[in-house]
Parts: C-alpha cells; structure tokens; sequence
C-alpha cells in the first residue's frame, strides 16, 4: 500500500461519539456474561473472600437476594462451584443428591427458572488431598478411575436439575465420558461446556483461598496445560469437539488473548467461554483499590478485549458491575 497522507486520514471516523458508535467493531453486551457464584453449607452465611473483594461465599438461604439481583441484571447464566462439609479420597460430597451443589442448583432453579445454572465438574474442592483426580500411591491422578467419578457428578448434578455441565479437570477423555453417562441417564439435551484449554496458571491463587480448594501437595501440571504451549492448546481443543462438547473455553482469558484467537479461529462453529479468572479479577481490583487505575474503565475494556479476541461468552466475577455500567 502506498502511503497517500493528506488524501488518507483514519481520524476522520473518530471524529464524533455517533459516528465512533457506529464504526465500532466489537460490542460487550450483558449476554455474554457468566457470573460464578460460591456456595457453602449453613445458615445465614455471607462471607466476603479476602483475596477477593465484592466476592461471597454463600449459604443456600442466601441465594434469594442474590439470584433476583442477577436475574434483573439480565445476566444469563450463573457457574456454581460448591464447598462441601467434609472432604475425604474421592469427594463423596460432590456426587451426593443433598450436597451443597444439588441444593443450590434447586433453589436458584425454584428462584428464577429461567436462569441458566451451570455447574463446574471436578474433584478438587471436594477431596481431602485437594487434587482434580483420585490419586495413585505417589499422588498422581489417575485418569480413567477419575472419569468414572466425574460421569457420577455429571449426572447427579442434571438429576438436580443444572442447564450446563462444565468439567474443569483436565482428564483425558473427560467429554466423551460425561456425554456417555449423561445421554444414558436419559439428558441427551444437557450441553458440555468444557473446559478444554485450562493451564497450570497462578493466576487461580484468590479462587483457591475461595474455593478452599488448594492442593495439598505438589501441584496440577501432570493434567493442567504448560503456560508455554499453544500447539498443544489447538489439539485439546481439537479432541474436545470430537468428543462432542457444545461450548469451548479458553483459562484464563487476560494472559492467553493469542490462544483464545487461535481456538476460535481453528474452531468457528462452537461458542467460545473465555474465563476471566480469580487472579485477573483480584490484581484489577486491588489496583483500583488503591487508586491507580479507573475501575469502571479498565473492567470494560479488558471485557472488551477478551471478546476481540474472539470469545464469545466471558465467566467473570466482574458480570454484575458490567451489567450495571453497561445499563447507564
Ligand atoms: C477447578 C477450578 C479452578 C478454577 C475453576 N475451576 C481452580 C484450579 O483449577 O486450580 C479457577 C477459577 C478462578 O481462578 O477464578 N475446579
């Protein structure tokens, strides 16, 4: 292209905020958003998280309140992750019709039944070891034996009535398994959103504070990705669709916009999750917190900038402050 200034002149389509409106490539709308929300046994409990702020740990009767603020915020979806009472090998908890999950998922759905409820399948929260697997003598998750208690979750969690089941583990074969047992429990209709480019990443630190799901030991990199690797991110993706998951995500979203782009591209068809994690949310809000970034400002725009990349639905524990600056 030759350069043909004073002709050619890109500010001229910046020049009033109606034309900039119109020209605008990428919108964030409050569709897009899923908000995560952190459920624990008892009564009456509303624990904000430390290393989260504007984050709650809640108890099931606490859920009214909180369901009908996201509901008329017209955020579409809620991501469910549970605290169970006890913890123990294999997480009996999690696959329990009266775990924390399973009521939770009936309450918001008595609440606002239109609502999606999705619910994040793994075992870390709920084993005494707090690893993603059952573990063999020297800690390694085993990965069929893991499945098996995966598809279990899966269906007790569509028993009690959850939209979307979103496996987190990154066990080998995870999709096609759950697929299997859901569709053999009679939930053909039930999508899997999966998780199926997650790394090995620090920037889950607040969550696990959370979610009190911290391993004990060692720590994910035999099943979660190499923050190094985008090769090896295009053939989970890959393995993920043959399976037969209806939604892709990307985690987390703000240090990995090339892999988000590249799994989009390689992969059209399938809506894009990217989930903007713990770590992402914590070092914003503590910055603004502190006065040095704008936070209204700086939550749109990273918003806006995981869209552009290419995702096309964002978990993010900013959704109900979005949803609120983007009603003004
Ligand atoms: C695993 C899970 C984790 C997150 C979502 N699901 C923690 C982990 O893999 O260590 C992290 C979410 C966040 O940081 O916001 N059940």
């Amino acid at each position: 292209m030759t350069y043909h200034f004073p002709i050619i002149r890109p500010r001229r389509l910046r020049n009033t905020p109606t034309l900039r409106r119109m020209v605008r490539e990428t919108t964030l709308r409050t569709d897009d958003f899923i908000y995560p929300l952190f459920i624990q046994h008892g009564v009456g409990v509303r624990d904000e998280i430390s290393s989260m702020p504007g984050q709650f740990r809640l108890s099931v009767d606490q859920l009214e309140q909180e369901i009908k603020e996201i509901d008329k915020l017209n955020i579409p979806a809620v991501l469910l992750f549970g605290i169970p009472a006890e913890k123990d090998p294999i997480g009996l908890e999690n696959f329990a019709d009266g775990g924390i999950v399973q009521q939770a998922i009936r309450e918001i759905k008595r609440i606002a039944p239109e609502l999606l409820v999705i619910t994040d399948v793994c075992l870390c929260e709920y084993t005494d070891h707090g690893h993603c697997g059952i573990l063999d003598d020297h800690g390694y998750a085993l990965n069929d034996q893991t499945l098996a208690i995966l598809q279990k979750v899966s269906v007790s969690h569509a028993e009690a009535g959850a939209d979307i089941i979103a496996p987190s583990g990154m066990m080998d074969g995870m999709i096609q398994a759950i697929r299997a047992s859901l569709d053999e429990a009679g939930f053909e209709r039930l999508p899997i959103m999966s998780y199926a480019v997650k790394y090995a990443s620090a920037f889950y630190g607040p969550f696990r504070d959370a979610a009190d799901g911290a391993p004990k030991f060692g720590d994910r990199r035999t099943h979660q990705m190499d923050p190094a690797n985008v090769q090896e991110a295009m053939r989970e993706a890959a393995l993920d669709v043959q399976e037969g998951a209806d939604f892709l995500m990307v985690k987390p979203a703000l240090a990995y916009l090339d892999v988000i782009q590249r799994v989009k591209s390689a992969h059209p068809e399938l809506p894009l999750v990217a989930y903007n994690v713990s770590g992402e949310y914590s070092m914003l809000k503590a910055a603004a917190a502190n006065g040095w970034l704008d936070e209204k400002g700086s939550v749109l725009e990273k918003l806006l900038s995981i869209k552009r990349a290419g995702a096309d639905v964002i978990i993010t524990y900013h959704a109900k402050d979005a949803a609120r600056w983007l009603m003004e």
